[in-house]
């Protein structure tokens, strides 16, 4: 079977060319403000040429040759995470209320994940699962730069843990991995690479991961399926299997003007490059019946002393000489832990090192501040020291429209760069 072959079980042969040659269209990008850091009306005013994202709040469509937003400034000091315009849909569209517990099984590089963090606030708790070791440190870099307050990375095969799951979360965020094929028009070696047995193998790999999800979500707990795939293998056919083996439901979602619905298998919706400015993105959602019972969140805090009073209501744990925190927490069984929530600093014989990633959540209350100007932050993120007379000594918060840039220490007269050294770079 060809792509085009595939395409036309569920497309008319006028939408199948329309897909096809939208293929050989440039692709778009988009970007989603962090809310902690920037609001719409300033992002406006730097990007004066972005166009709002017609169905996602707080996010822009972008041209990357005018603005190179992932080399500017404002996205190293975490003001917004890129991410493709249709992706970003799958985390916008879902509802997720204060204090839920959520499992992102597929998360790296962490995109779902970022976009469902904006919406907790730093409440709940999202634990952001890649199969990949190295990809998890994807969504760890991504956490930093954008202080995250309520991620628990893990690198798990949920396969294997599941049944010490079972019932736990209200959100789970299945991103499959998948053939690819909404994704051709960011890669052309992929299109010579399709071919129908990937997506077989990739719809079992679906079917089996949406099994065990669906066994994980609370009853009254929503499941989101999302792949960049158009074929209905991975798509329509893997929730039709979800669906005649158990009591899930589909969720509506909203009417979305520009999204295609298959009439034939009309479950779902697919965003397409030839309908919308973004790539192609199957996005579903299914609801267990029943009603969803609160998390009961246990945190603990043996290190109470050891550390600034601001983290007294966190659950903090040690490991080695390195401490960290998650807002709550929950029992943990058999998960690899990558990033047990925000990492606060380590303790090296006796002298403590605060980390970029407790820096950027900024929690303010324990620390001096000192506002920096822009060639002044410009100058930190380089490497330099900054002479600045100030009326303190030992750590203070370095802080430019507001936000926290990183907790350095100074004498009164300078400050000390403790920028981390990977990330040291020229910003003109
Ligand atoms: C489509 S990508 C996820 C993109 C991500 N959700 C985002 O928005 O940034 C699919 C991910 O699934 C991971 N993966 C593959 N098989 C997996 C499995 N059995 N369990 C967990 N993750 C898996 C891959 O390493 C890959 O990072």
């Amino acid at each position: 079977m060809t792509f085009k072959e595939n395409l036309l079980e569920f497309l008319t042969l006028e939408d199948a060319d329309k897909l096809l040659d939208s293929l050989k269209l440039e692709d778009y990008h988009a970007v989603l403000l962090n809310p902690k850091k920037i609001n719409k009306e300033y992002f406006i005013s730097l990007f004066p040429h972005v166009t709002s994202h017609p169905y996602v709040e707080n996010a822009f469509i972008y041209d990357k040759n005018e603005y190179p937003l992932g080399k500017s400034i404002y996205h190293e000091l975490g003001y917004f995470y890129l991410q493709e315009p249709s992706a970003m849909m799958v985390s916008s569209l879902l509802n997720i209320s204060k204090d839920d517990l959520v499992l992102d099984l597929c998360a790296a590089p962490g995109g779902k994940s970022i976009g469902a963090s904006f919406k907790l606030d730093g409440t709940g708790l999202i634990i952001s699962n890649d199969l990949s070791r190295p990809r998890c440190s994807l969504i760890v870099e991504n956490a930093e730069r954008l202080g995250l307050e309520n991620l628990l990375i893990v690198n798990n095969d949920f396969e294997k843990i599941y049944q010490d799951y079972l019932e736990k979360f209200d959100v789970i965020i299945l991103d499959a991995p998948c053939s690819g094929s909404g994704m051709f028009r960011k890669d052309d070696k992929m299109i010579a690479d399709w071919s129908i047995n990937k997506v077989y193998k990739f719809a079992e790999i679906q079917k089996s991961l949406i099994n065990i999800a669906y066994q994980m979500l609370k009853p009254g707990g929503t499941l989101s399926y999302s792949t960049c795939s158009y074929s209905i293998e991975e798509d329509e056919e893997v929730i039709e299997y979800l669906l005649s083996n158990t009591d899930a439901e589909i969720l509506p979602l909203p009417y979305i003007k520009k999204a295609y619905i298959n009439k034939n298998k009309p479950i779902g919706i697919r965003m397409m490059p030839s309908n919308f400015s973004g790539e192609g993105q199957y996005i579903c959602q299914i609801k267990k019946p029943g009603n969803k019972k609160p998390t009961a969140y246990e945190n603990s805090n043996k290190y109470k002393k050891e550390l600034p009073s601001s983290l007294e209501d966190k659950d903090v744990q040690k490991y080695g000489n390195t401490y960290f925190y998650l807002n709550n927490a929950i029992k943990v069984k058999g998960l690899n832990i990558v990033r047990y929530g925000v990492k606060i600093g380590e303790d090296n014989k006796n002298i403590f090192r605060f980390d970029l990633h407790y820096a950027r959540v900024g929690n303010r209350k324990d620390l001096p501040s000192i506002e920096l100007n822009l060639d002044e932050v410009k100058e930190y993120l380089y490497g330099n020291v900054i002479r600045k007379s100030n009326p303190y000594k030992g750590y203070i918060y370095l802080i430019y429209q507001n936000n926290p840039i990183d907790i350095a220490k100074t004498d009164g007269e300078q400050i000390k760069n403790y920028y981390p050294k990977g990330l040291r770079k020229r910003f003109n």
